[in-house]
């Protein structure tokens, strides 16, 4: 692939880069690293789920601005070398609560996304994610397993949103020769996370620094694996730089069980919080772990902050949150009441899964 390409920018300290989805976790902090790199950022968001504050320390940067934009209508940054297409309600509280501006974020707002750099004859990453694997039959995830999701289940409005939003970025790529890349990106924390959205890092350490009991789901023996945010962004750059077109997996594969985690959150807070035991939900994923064969293979890359370290890292931004006054929410919270009766569990069609993105 790409042997048709009519024009391959590469991103350097000189190039002028829009990123949408820029007052996010993740892309304020793409933002905060292209900043320096050089580059100047023009970061667009409409600020569903995301902070303005989450860029505030960049309002006196000159290379750095940011535009309040719905990217699902068509916009125009002007000319840019690289589009960061990183806009979309990513929790599961989140998405479950904003299902339709989720799939029209994946759809329409990729689309414009991929016209501005299309008009402007820029790169284009798209930020995907491993949900793509749905329920994974195959452990550890590698990119050439085509997954396996629930099309109509209530997480289908991420999910799929996510699986269309590769195939038009491809498309693009076969039909209209864009420059493309597209990362799969693995459960991934760090300041800036939000502290409300129900994922297993925020809810545990906000709840260890306010003294509550950290809810566990099942036993705790289902592990996870988590990237610290810098390790993140690193492979996201290389990958920004590289040739290669294919999605490409971008995750820390060390596994934690939920149990172990807690116990590294306890050990990190210094909190006496207990730990609680609740129900699983219905679909909970056993386990999750990407394989980073090509990310090693063809980047150079692998994460380098070990989770005792990322937690460390994070402590202080919890504080603050914690002394805001946020709290944790669960995830069944968000889920819109089901208008029709979903299979049973063991079908893998449907039911409410409390399972992290990815
Ligand atoms: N954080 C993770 O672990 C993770 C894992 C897999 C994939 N991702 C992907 O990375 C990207 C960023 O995720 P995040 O964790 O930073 O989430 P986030 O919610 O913190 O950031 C997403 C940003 O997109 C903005 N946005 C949403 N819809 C928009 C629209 N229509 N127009 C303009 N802006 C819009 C939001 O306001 C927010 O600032 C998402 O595409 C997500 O799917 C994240």
């Amino acid at each position: 692939m790409g042997e048709n390409l009519i024009l391959q920018k590469k991103l350097s300290g000189s190039s002028r880069v829009l990123v949408t989805g820029a007052a996010g976790f993740l892309g304020s902090h793409l933002c905060d690293a292209l900043l320096g790199e050089g580059c100047s950022v023009v970061g667009v968001d409409n600020l569903c789920t995301g902070k303005a504050v989450n860029v505030q320390h960049l309002a006196a940067e000159p290379r750095f601005e940011l535009k309040e934009q719905d990217i699902c209508q068509p916009f125009d940054p002007g000319p840019v070398d690289y589009v960061f297409n990183f806009a979309s309600p990513a929790s599961p509280v989140d998405y479950m609560s904003l299902g339709i501006e989720t799939l029209r974020v994946g759809s329409d707002g990729t689309r414009n996304a991929l016209e501005v750099a299309r008009k402007y004859g820029a790169s284009f990453l798209q930020a995907s994610t491993s949900e793509c694997y749905g329920d994974p039959r195959v452990h550890p995830q590698p990119e050439d397993y085509w997954g396996n999701v629930n099309p109509v289940g209530p997480r289908s409005v991420y999910d799929e949103a996510k699986r269309f939003s590769e195939a038009l970025t491809m498309a693009y790529h076969r039909y209209h020769h864009t420059d493309t890349r597209i990362v799969r990106i693995f459960n991934t924390y760090g300041p800036r996370l939000q502290s409300r959205d129900g994922r297993v890092i925020s809810n545990l350490m906000t709840q260890a620094l306010r003294g509550e009991d950290l809810t566990i789901y099942g036993d705790g023996t289902q592990t996870r694996s988590f990237c610290y945010v810098s390790d993140e962004v690193e492979g996201i750059l290389r990958l920004a730089r590289s040739d290669e077109h294919w999605p490409m997996n971008i995750g820390n594969p060390e596994e934690w069980t939920i149990l172990e985690c807690a116990q590294e959150v306890l050990a990190v807070t210094g909190s006496s919080s207990r730990i609680r035991f609740e129900s699983l939900p219905v679909d909970d994923p056993i386990q999750r772990q990407p394989d980073i064969t090509r990310a090693r293979q063809l980047l150079g890359w692998e994460p380098k902050i070990d989770l005792r370290t990322g937690l460390k890292l994070s402590l202080e931004y919890f504080q603050r949150c914690v002394e805001r006054g946020e709290e944790a929410r669960p995830v069944q919270a968000a889920a819109p009441a089901a208008s029709a009766t979903q299979p049973a569990a063991g079908t893998n069609c449907g039911g409410a899964r409390g399972r992290e993105d990815p």
